[in-house]
């Protein structure tokens, strides 16, 4: 194997690797492998860095950036790595009044509802987040072959947060807005979606090698409402960053009634939770996509008979899609046992070596 002299960008170095030849539907060598949240609370090493430091504050800095984003990577052995950041670090980079709550998740402290709000969501610049540029930069150079995945929240979820002011289980405020005014709801979207277009450009010309777009909650629509109020921006955002050589990845939970509409959007990749098996999530999604999932992320804690069970259900659900990345259907647990998912990646990559 040669090393990737440093002026090659992380893309160029990473081409080759078996998570982007499964998102461009190439052969592979195995089935590639990262867990969503794989940096995070489950790790030791994460929780001694990251101690006193809030979490906001943690994404600002690059050097706690690479360190965090390198951990799964050296300990898992995953396929790739994902950038250290959050959803809502845009939105605080444009000046949102916000926080994230250890244990709760993003909090705003006025929330979004009438046209006059819409004016605190300004465009959002390259010089807005500089040690985003500067964290991606020192990732590619240490990364060597692997991929860096550049993330962004999709403009439903985003506004799910903004306009609840925090989490939400029923989403009523922000349903409110989309059926009660509908110009207002479009005009907050398009918002949105222009502000993480620019976010997901910023990561690639910095050097990521894929993006996967979060629509974390949109799984709380029915498919008509999603096609009328959510897909025009979440398809804006997807154009904007077409052509620039890199996968796109489309996720949500509860998604089962609309993977044919959220790849129609515009993905490349599209996730999928660990509702539905991945048979017919070929089917709902249809030819010409790869597909991302979907273990149970509890599964993990069920011994490792029982997760080399589930997860040889969804390589053998998988065995006929061109294009398949490992993934959990939701985000790593907290209280995970990091042994558990390094060990998951060594099944995966031993059962489908070719
Ligand atoms: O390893 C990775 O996946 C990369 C890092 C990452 C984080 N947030 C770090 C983080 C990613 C991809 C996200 C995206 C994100 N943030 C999403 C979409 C993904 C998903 O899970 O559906 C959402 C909905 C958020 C909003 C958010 N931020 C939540 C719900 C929380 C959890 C709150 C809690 O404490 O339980 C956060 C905080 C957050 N973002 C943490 C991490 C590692 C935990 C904070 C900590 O460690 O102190």
């Amino acid at each position: 194997r040669t090393e990737p002299s440093q002026q090659q960008t992380g893309r160029t170095a990473a081409h080759d690797s078996a998570f982007l030849r499964a998102c461009r539907r190439e052969p592979v060598p195995h089935t590639p492998v990262w867990f969503m949240r794989q940096a995070g609370r489950s790790l030791p090493e994460y929780r001694k860095v990251r101690e006193g430091i809030p979490m906001l504050e943690s994404c600002m800095r690059p050097d706690l950036v690479t360190e965090i984003t390198l951990q799964p990577v050296r300990r898992h052995n995953v396929d790739a790595a994902i950038f250290f950041s959050d959803i809502v670090v845009p939105l605080k980079a444009i000046g949102v009044d916000l926080d994230i709550k250890p244990g709760v998740g993003p909090v705003v402290a006025q929330p979004i509802r009438t046209r006059a709000d819409l004016d605190r969501l300004r465009a959002l610049d390259p010089s807005d987040v500089p040690y985003v540029t500067e964290a991606i930069g020192l990732l590619t150079a240490e990364l060597g072959t692997t991929p860096l995945i550049g993330f962004a929240g999709a403009p439903f979820t985003l506004a799910s947060y903004l306009v609840e002011g925090g989490p939400s289980r029923n989403h009523e405020h922000t349903k409110a807005l989309m059926y009660g005014d509908p110009e207002l709801w479009a005009d907050l979207l398009d918002r949105l979606a222009d502000i993480t277009a620019a976010f997901l450009k910023i990561q690639i010309e910095a050097g990521a090698s894929a993006v996967q777009l979060f629509d974390s909650w949109v799984g709380a629509l029915a498919p008509a409402d999603y096609r009328r109020s959510v897909m025009p921006a979440s398809t804006k955002v997807f154009d904007a960053v077409a052509g620039l050589g890199v996968p796109r990845i489309h996720f949500g939970v509860g998604t089962g009634e609309l993977l044919g509409l959220m790849g129609e959007a515009g993905a490349d990749v599209v996730g999928v939770d660990w509702r539905i098996p991945m048979d017919e999530a070929v089917r709902r999604v249809g030819p010409g996509k790869a597909l991302q999932g979907n273990l149970d992320p509890a599964v993990l804690f069920a011994g490792r008979e029982a997760v080399e069970t589930k997860a040889q259900e969804v390589l053998d659900a998988a065995a006929d899609l061109e294009g398949h990345v490992f993934n959990l259907g939701h985000g790593v647990l907290p209280t995970t046992d990091p042994d558990a998912l390094t060990r998951l990646v060594e099944y995966v990559h031993e059962r489908t070596a070719r």
